[in-house]
């Protein structure tokens, strides 16, 4: 009875560590898939947001190769043949002195002439490029400036500007579409724009006081998420690792802000003059 006793004890004590080494490989084996499962996944993510960002990436440059195109064209083409009918209307001018309307039509040539080049050259990313992103947004604003639609404001707070020109590109063409935006959409007076230096980013704020929208409302709409306008440019504000936010208010106007990441890796050597250059 005793050792019939003994072997059922150690049957029971047998069949229970058989048991628990089977729970053990089970659960092991549940907690190595799920890890693998996380692990699939995250590559999953991980691949498709590289491949998001070259698709912009790409995107970036067919725009920039088809503006600095259109910019050549501008400037080449268009530019000399004003510039030929101009010098035809000075000599018509010469041997008719009294003509008042080739005098007007000089000086509309003339202006017309003057917003080409400027056009020209804010398409051209090679003179932000050059010349770096505070020049680019002065010249900018110049020529919003000169448009006497908008009394225009910029304040520049920063001492030490220290950012990768490929990243002043993006921003530059950023601050294009959201000036853009004031132009089209608006209806604004006053455009202010601030520029400043926090501890890790530059920020670049752009106010206006025109007629605002609804922000919820205009992210529901199909259009907004076709790629050109808003949101594109959160996406080309993730692609240099800034950040890009928008705030607005109907009747009282619209303010972006962008954060734009200091250079961290070394200097740029290659134009030690970058600050002499001018926007040409
Ligand atoms: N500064 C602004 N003031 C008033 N409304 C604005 C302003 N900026 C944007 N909006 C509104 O937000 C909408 C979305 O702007 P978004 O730039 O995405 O598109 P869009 O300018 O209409 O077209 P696209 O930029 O593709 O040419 C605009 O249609 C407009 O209604
Ligand atoms: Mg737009």
């Amino acid at each position: 009875m005793q050792s019939e006793e003994k072997s059922l004890i150690v049957v029971v004590l047998l069949g229970t560590g058989i048991f628990l080494l089977f729970g053990f490989f089970v659960i092991s084996f549940l907690v190595f898939f799920r890890k693998k499962q996380i692990r699939n996944r995250l590559e999953k993510a991980s691949l498709q947001a590289q491949f998001q960002e070259e698709i912009l990436t790409a995107k970036n440059e067919v725009q920039e190769n088809t503006m600095k195109h259109i910019a050549r064209e501008l400037h080449d083409n268009i530019g000399q043949l004003l510039s030929l009918v101009k010098i035809q209307l000075n000599t018509i001018d010469e041997e008719n002195p009294g003509i008042k309307r080739v005098g007007d039509s000089k000086e509309f040539l003339g202006k017309a002439l003057k917003d080409l080049r400027a056009l020209s050259k804010t398409l051209n990313s090679d003179n932000v490029l050059k010349a770096g992103l505070i020049k680019a947004i002065t010249f900018e604003l110049d020529r919003v400036r000169r448009t006497e639609v908008y009394e225009v404001n910029f304040v520049n707070d920063i001492e030490q500007w220290d950012v990768n020109p490929k990243i002043e590109v993006i921003v530059f063409r950023i601050f294009q579409e959201v000036i853009q935006n004031i132009f089209k959409h608006s209806g604004a007076k006053n455009i202010n724009v601030s520029l400043q230096e926090m501890p890790e980013v530059y920020t670049l704020v752009v106010l206006d006081d025109g007629s605002g929208f609804d922000i919820q409302a205009k992210s529901n709409q199909k259009s907004f998420n076709s790629g050109a306008g808003l949101s594109n440019l959160a996406h080309r504000a993730q692609l240099i690792s800034g950040d890009f936010e928008i705030e607005s208010a109907i009747g009282k106007g619209t303010k972006v802000k962008l954060s734009i990441p200091k250079t961290t890796t070394s200097h740029d050597q290659s134009r030690p003059n970058r600050r002499s250059q001018p926007y040409t």
